[in-house]
């Protein structure tokens, strides 16, 4: 029997995905049929194949964030990252989570159901479009998880700022080209068995070479890209 927040959370991914498919509908340049078969053969590839299978077949997705009816889109992770985000919470016992993008919710809905199972802590979310931020709000009520997030309204860069002390969890979901830069400016948050995730490591391949570069190389840190939903880099801090 699925709960309200499984219901709220399948509406959620639903939208999420149909902007997406709208979006590349639109710039294909071929028949439904045609469509119809480049999605099912995107899902039937590994996740390190799926975006140059996407360039190779002119169908990009990076870059758009207005769905066709106007709206800044949502651009959610999937139901299968989301789960993975949720054990994660679960495993470290973690209380002090920090999400770095965080659209209309969807990875801080999963964040924050795992926060109250265990009972204690917060999750702060960081967004800067209002409009991104008002449905934000609006879903934490629906799913009763207002309590668990203390969202940080503005730009992360600034937002950052008033951030003291080390995290349990970092999930960074912000723009690719900003992951090095902002990665930098949190490094202070960093304390041995933090654990960073960072998502589309594939999807923004090209984009997050230098960073999947920096935290290869770090002193502090023990790094490895998992081929899994859109390229997930797994990152702990060892001392
Ligand atoms: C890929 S979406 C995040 C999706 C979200 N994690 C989810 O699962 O629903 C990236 C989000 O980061 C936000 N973002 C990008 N750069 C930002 C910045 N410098 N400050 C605040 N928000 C930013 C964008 O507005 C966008 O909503």
């Amino acid at each position: 029997m699925p709960t309200p927040i499984d219901m709220l959370l399948d509406r959620l991914h639903t939208q999420s995905n149909a902007e997406s498919v709208q979006r590349a509908r639109a710039r294909f340049n071929g028949t439904d049929h045609e469509f119809s078969a480049i999605v099912e053969h995107y899902f039937a590839l590994s996740p390190s194949l799926r975006q140059r299978f996407l360039s190779e077949h002119g169908v990009l997705l990076a870059d758009d964030t207005t769905s066709m009816q106007g709206t800044p889109m949502s651009l959610a992770i999937s139901a299968e990252m989301g789960r993975f985000l949720r054990n994660m919470v679960l495993a470290q016992r973690g209380s002090r989570i920090l999400e770095l993008g965080s659209s209309y919710g969807v990875s801080t809905l999963y964040l924050a159901d795992a926060v109250r199972s265990l009972g204690s802590g917060k999750v702060i979310a960081t967004e800067r479009d209002p409009r991104k931020c008002a449905g934000l709000r609006e879903n934490l009520d629906m799913a009763g998880l207002t309590d668990y997030v203390d969202l940080r309204e503005g730009d992360i860069f600034d937002t950052v700022l008033d951030l003291h002390g080390s995290f349990d969890i970092i999930f960074i979901d912000a723009w690719a080209d900003a992951y090095l830069p902002l990665f930098q400016q949190i490094e202070r948050l960093l304390s041995p068995g933090t654990i960073v995730l960072t998502d589309n490591m594939y999807s923004a391949e090209e984009t997050v070479a230098g960073y999947r570069d920096y935290l290869h190389h770090h002193p502090r840190l023990s790094s490895s890209t998992m081929d899994f939903a859109s390229g997930v880099e797994f990152t702990v801090v060892v001392r």
